[in-house]
């Protein structure tokens, strides 16, 4: 298995989508159109596209002929049944309730037991689920180890929840917290795994305080290839059998299949609790639609029922995160600052150690991602001042980090589009000095980032 050391992707390429090759001048047009917002730009002006690990992905030749078999039915469908089985065959909590995406999931649960006086300890809360959590009125509290707040420490287990400071925390708090959450991986450190001997320790902590454990598993699956590479003793195991006793640690979990369900759309909130699983089901079809779809049509169901059972492929799982640590390595070696260890869908330039010339308030992440654009047509995502920076009081301040998320779709680009990815960030770390920072022109209240306009300064 490790006797070559080229990535072979496990697949070979059945289906082609052209992308669209654009010149300099027109992407400087397109950036200006856009108010230097990557987001808002037309995506077939972008060459390779790692604004998100999420809902890009490429599905296989049985996801597609599982779309044949999605039966619409409104309530009942077979599609809804083969769901249910894959889902429980990894996570066997008693109810699974389907979604369109995570923050459905994560709206629905947290409108049940948020709310004011409230508090949800998380290792790091995801933006949607701090949202989600904030919307009700409750505190969104992040607990993760030491390591995992800073760019540079090396840990195998960078996502690891810092189990003192929780048991502290619910020894003052417990009254008002209605459950714990661990993300696997940890998407908003880097996409950094949870060790198995934390998820145990936190489980023995809740159940100390008598408070439920609920999983984030949108990256269950390269979280648990992390355990079977690192963790001791786990080496000989099976990934769904890594999986089911992740799942075993915890009494629910809310899951965006958009990421490891392999799948362009879908989630589900899944938990033991039997007077808690109708009260979400009350809200679900309120909100999303009847109990056997949620908000999805019966092929979406059909193509998640398949992913799941794809996803916890060996042969995928060691291809996924050697091909993510390719990238990482390659940049590593021309001296590019990243985020360390690799997580397992992203790799996270450090714009900050890159750009020291511009300070945070000028922001370096949207001014290195603003040029990767423009010199390559790669598009990755700032997560940094501009995305943390902005506070409800009107001020603005640094966010801990200033960084470049190139988050890889699944099964989509292949090693020369990797190699590509490679140059054109080599090519502008090495003209960094030559960068410039940005002013905001106009900004919306709250989550600026999607909607923001720009200007580029001197
Ligand atoms: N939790 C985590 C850890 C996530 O990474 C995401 C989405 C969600 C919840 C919400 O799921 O998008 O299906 O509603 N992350 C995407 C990203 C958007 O780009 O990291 P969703």
């Amino acid at each position: 298995m490790d006797r070559w050391k080229t990535i072979v992707e496990p697949f070979r390429i059945h289906s082609v989508e052209p992308v669209r090759m654009t010149t300099v001048e027109e992407r400087v047009a397109a950036l200006e159109a856009a108010g230097y917002n990557l987001f808002n730009l037309h995506a077939d002006d972008v060459l390779i596209d790692l604004l998100t690990d999420s809902g890009t992905g490429a599905m296989s030749r049985d996801q597609w002929a599982a779309i044949q078999h999605g039966d619409e039915s409104y309530a009942g469908s077979p599609s809804w049944f083969a769901f249910l089985e894959s889902v429980q065959a990894l996570f066997p909590f008693r109810h699974v309730i389907p979604t369109h995406q995570g923050r459905a999931a994560e709206k629905i649960l947290f409108s049940v037991i948020g709310g004011p006086g409230k508090s949800i300890p998380n290792n790091t809360h995801f933006d949607t689920t701090r949202a989600n959590v904030e919307f009700s009125g409750a505190e969104a509290v992040d607990l993760v180890i030491p390591e995992g707040r800073d760019p540079a420490a090396i840990h195998p287990f960078k996502g690891n929840m810092d189990v003192e400071a929780l048991d502290a925390f619910l020894r003052e708090r417990a009254g008002s917290v209605p459950v714990v959450f661990v993300t696997i991986t940890n998407n908003s450190g880097g996409g950094q795994p949870v060790s198995l001997e934390n998820l145990r320790a936190v489980r023995a902590v809740c159940d100390g305080h008598g408070i439920p454990l609920f999983l984030d598993g949108c990256r269950f699956a390269e979280n648990a290839w992390f355990i079977k590479l690192r963790e001791p003793g786990q080496g000989d195991r099976s990934i769904p059998d890594i999986v089911r006793e992740i799942a075993s640690l915890a009494d629910g979990m809310t899951m965006s299949a958009k990421k490891d369900g392999l799948a362009n759309i879908g989630g589900w909130l899944a938990m033991n609790d039997d007077a808690l699983a109708e009260r979400c089901r009350n809200l679900l079809i309120l909100t999303e639609g009847f109990v056997t779809y949620g908000g999805l049509a019966g092929r979406d169901l059909e193509a998640i029922a398949q992913g799941l059972r794809e996803v916890v492929d060996e042969d995928y799982l060691r291809y996924r995160i050697r091909s993510t640590a390719y990238l990482g390595d390659a940049l590593d070696a021309a001296g590019v600052p990243l985020v360390k260890p690799f997580g397992g869908h992203a790799i996270y330039l450090d714009a900050r150690a890159l750009l020291p010339h511009i300070p945070p308030l000028e922001y370096p992440g949207q001014a290195l991602a603003v040029a990767l654009y423009r010199e390559g047509g790669i598009r990755g995502c700032e997560i940094g001042t501009v995305m943390f920076g902005q506070h409800p009081d009107g001020t603005e301040s640094a966010a801990a980090m200033d960084l470049v998320r190139l988050a890889i779709p699944r099964r989509t680009y292949t090693q020369s589009h990797i190699d590509y990815v490679v140059e054109v960030v080599s090519y502008v770390a090495s003209r960094a000095s030559d960068l410039r920072g940005m002013r905001i022109v106009q900004a919306p209240p709250a989550l600026r980032h999607f909607t923001a306009t720009f200007e580029p300064l001197g």
